[in-house]
């Protein structure tokens, strides 16, 4: 049986342990690249061997040329630079879109058929660099933020109530910074809101954790950020591209007109299925919540704006 074919740009190390979960499900043939001369090949072999110790069929290339990626189902990019302690997502802004535009060429010329899943930040501006630089539809390009906050949210209100991960939903929406958006009224524990649970203050210190999350694990590491949560949050997409699953996730996608916003690319509940969005999902807001999300839009639409003068520039 073949499989189908992801490629991640970007071999560091969000883009490694991505392959590595997705190699241990042995859900399809992996190319890794990576413009560091020997990294994307070197890791490739390890994961290589790492599916023959496990006995799994799964090929795995690595490599710096990007006609590799011909093909490819999905295409994750990872590339760029990470944060280092004190620094903002935003800091990363021209950097960043520096490496990802030419890469997101690369992928319209060599996987036209490709679902892309952004992961470099800031994750929504850099969704619509690749978005615009594809040309591609917006339901096949989407950022991942919204599965790794949330995943975070959970997180922390299962560790503060005991409980198993498991039994906490709750979705976290807007942009992957500062202005993320928890939406309160969505977090349940076993079906019980939040708020019945905990007094406001201790749900807001749990949020605030939630919005500095990624930035408290940069002072810790000091030479990294993560990578085993957003390397899941990544996995829990493709697999729902793979399966056809129409799971609904918080994922960043272009609006146009939902939520009173459009020419945007921002977190909110998307259903993900094969072709890539299938559905963006409205849930309801309160007046704050909706206030946020365009806040957090606006922010978003500065970013947009930047990189598009400095590209005409
Ligand atoms: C994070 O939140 C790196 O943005 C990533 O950890």
């Amino acid at each position: 049986m073949s499989l189908p074919t992801i490629t991640i740009v970007g071999a560091g190390q969000v883009g490694a342990t991505t392959a590595h979960l997705l190699l241990m499900k042995g859900l399809a043939d992996l190319v890794l690249l990576d413009v560091v001369e020997g990294l994307a090949k070197g890791k490739a072999l390890d994961l290589a061997q790492a599916a023959a110790t496990e006995g799994l069929p799964v090929r795995v290339a690595g490599g710096t040329d990007d006609a590799a990626m011909a093909g490819s189902r999905l295409v994750v990019v990872t590339a760029g630079l990470a944060r280092k302690p004190g620094m903002s997502r935003e800091d990363l802004l021209d950097a960043n879109a520096a490496i990802v535009g030419p890469i997101a060429d690369q992928i319209a010329a060599r996987a036209p058929e490709a679902v892309v899943v952004v992961v470099t930040n800031p994750l929504d501006i850099m969704t619509a660099l690749v978005l615009k630089r594809t040309g591609f539809p917006r339901a096949r390009v989407v950022g991942m933020a919204g599965a790794l906050d949330s995943g975070r949210l959970c997180a922390f209100v299962a560790e503060r109530l005991q409980v198993s991960p498991a039994s906490v939903q709750g979705m976290v929406l807007g942009s992957h910074g500062d202005l993320m958006v928890s939406v309160k009224s969505s977090i349940t524990v076993d079906g019980k809101p939040l708020a019945s649970l905990l007094p406001p203050q201790e749900v807001d210190q749990l949020i605030a954790r939630t919005r500095d999350a990624g930035a408290e694990i940069v002072a810790l590491l000091k030479t990294s950020s993560a990578y085993y949560a957003p390397a899941t949050g990544v996995v829990q997409m493709i697999q729902a591209v793979l399966r056809d699953a129409h799971a609904v996730l918080p994922a960043s996608v272009r609006l146009e007109g939902e939520y009173g916003l459009r020419e945007v690319c921002i977190g909110v509940p998307v259903e993900l299925g094969a072709q890539g969005v299938a559905k963006i999902v409205t849930m309801p807001l309160t007046d704050d919540e909706q206030h946020a999300l365009h806040r957090a839009a606006e922010q978003v639409r500065e970013g947009i704006a930047h990189v598009t003068a400095k590209a005409a520039a």
